[in-house]
């Protein structure tokens, strides 16, 4: 009776293992050099597409003309994506070395965090109805947008 050969022919053993090595380099050639927290260097990464978000979120609740369940939803929309932006590094950043760019890293995250808080604030102050309190948030988030980007966003974005 045929035995079946279930196992690869030498020859067509080492086609496999060409094939699989050219994969291998070919994915490694695509990988965009990564930070320890994300990606850098790529115009349309985890950061922009985390801005794009937080700025449909902000744009939305600006628009919701005091209704408050919509400025909740739009203030739990930002939350979601500075969240994913915190943890990213800016390409200004990204492009420094040493203690100068530890430092700029540094200061990226506290304005991010102060980001956050105050959208916790935003979602509050909407919770509780407090109308006056809401349109005061929204301005100080503004002046946070600005003085972000002054300092970390490149001049041609
Ligand atoms: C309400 C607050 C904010 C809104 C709505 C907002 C919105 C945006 C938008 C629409 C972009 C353009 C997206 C792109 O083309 O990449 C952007 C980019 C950027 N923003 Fe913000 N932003 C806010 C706050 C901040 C803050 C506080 C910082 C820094 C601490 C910051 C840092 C940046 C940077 C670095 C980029 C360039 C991203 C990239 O590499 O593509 N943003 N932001």
């Amino acid at each position: 009776m045929t035995k079946f050969e279930v196992r690869p022919a030498p020859a067509r053993r080492s086609l496999i293992l060409g094939a699989g090595v050219l994969a291998l380099a070919c994915a490694l050639a695509w990988t965009p050099t990564f930070e320890s927290t994300g990606f850098a260097g790529v115009d349309d990464g985890p950061m922009h597409d985390g801005m794009e978000s937080l700025n449909r979120s902000f744009r939305s609740l600006r628009r919701a003309k005091g209704d408050l369940a919509k400025i909740t939803e739009g203030a739990v929309g930002m939350q979601k994506a500075i969240a994913l932006c915190k943890g990213e590094t800016p390409d200004t950043v990204a492009a420094l070395e040493g203690d100068a760019r530890a430092a700029a890293l540094k200061e990226y995250r506290i304005q991010m965090i102060e980001l956050m808080k105050e959208s916790l604030n935003l979602e509050r102050a909407a919770l509780e109805g407090d109308a006056e309190k809401v349109q005061a948030t929204i301005r100080t988030l503004q002046g946070m947008q600005k003085k972000g980007h002054d300092q970390f966003k490149k001049d041609e974005d």
